[in-house]
């Protein structure tokens, strides 16, 4: 690849995808269409980070919140991701992407879960990237149920509570198995987490970028990446420089 990707490449990105409804307003243009360009955006987006070498990319498609929105836009948004799912399924299998889904998936209506289930499972022996897709997601949600599970377990006998340790809760979560974000992304100018991974972000950085979601570019992409790479992450504990320092 070429010469510009940076040699810190983070495992595994987490993108909330925020700003498509205020990059169609800014256009004169309904916030459907927003939406729309934004599933361009998603596209360009799994290219490159499997071009990049990113082992796990999540997506943050459709919060546990979203249906507050107006019906038709709600009804828009699945129309996308049931129309990309749809679309695009054959292509990222040749890709050799895997697709793992995260969040509630009871009381959904309609095809919208067996679509989810078929993109699993057709696509569970890929070994590229690993594309997360968070639909009906929201942390507080997951947290809750997986508490829930815990506490099934300790009712009936199989758990201790003295046993049920920070690993425990992670295999409960809906991300289980997958490696907590190195890098988690806003665009839009927003600076908030909005009920993503809360649990799992305990050691992210942060990115947040201006330019909204349908906006976002390989070169945008690639510039974040420089700029996770120039981070000091030290989960607690003192950087090799530091470290150095201490015993100098
Ligand atoms: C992100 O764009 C897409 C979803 C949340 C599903 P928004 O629809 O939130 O766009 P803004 O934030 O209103 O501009
Ligand atoms: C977060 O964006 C959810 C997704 C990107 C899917 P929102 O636009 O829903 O977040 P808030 O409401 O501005 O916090
Ligand atoms: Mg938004």
């Amino acid at each position: 690849m070429s010469d510009s990707i940076p040699i810190s490449v983070p495992e595994h990105v987490a993108i909330i995808m925020d700003g498509n409804g205020r990059w169609a307003n800014a256009r004169g243009l309904p916030r459907s269409m927003g939406h729309r360009k934004g599933v361009e955006a998603v596209r360009e987006t799994v290219r490159a980070a499997g071009d990049m070498g990113i082992k796990f990319l999540t997506l943050f498609a459709f919060s546990s919140e979203n249906w507050r929105r107006p019906e038709a836009e709600v009804v828009g948004l699945l129309g996308l991701l049931k129309a990309f799912i749809r679309r695009d399924l054959g292509e990222l299998h040749r890709q050799n992407v895997r697709i793992r889904v995260i969040g509630d998936r009871q009381n959904l209506q309609g095809d919208i879960l067996p679509l989810l289930i078929e993109a699993e499972e057709t696509t569970k022996d890929n070994t590229a990237l690993t594309l997360v897709i968070a639909f009906n997601y929201g942390s507080r949600d997951e947290i809750t149920r997986a508490v829930a599970s815990l506490a099934r377990d300790v009712e009936a006998g199989r758990l201790r509570p003295q046993d049920i340790t920070p690993a425990l809760i992670d295999a409960r979560l809906d991300t289980a198995g997958i490696p907590d974000p190195d890098l988690i992304i806003r665009t839009s100018g927003e600076e908030r987490l909005s009920n993503f991974l809360l649990w799992q972000a305990a050691y992210s950085e942060f990115i947040f970028v201006p330019d909204y979601w349908p906006d976002f570019s390989r070169a945008l992409f690639a510039s974040t990446l420089k700029r996770y790479a120039a981070r000091d992450r030290r989960f607690g504990a003192l950087s090799a420089s530091q470290t150095a320092a201490v015993g100098s």
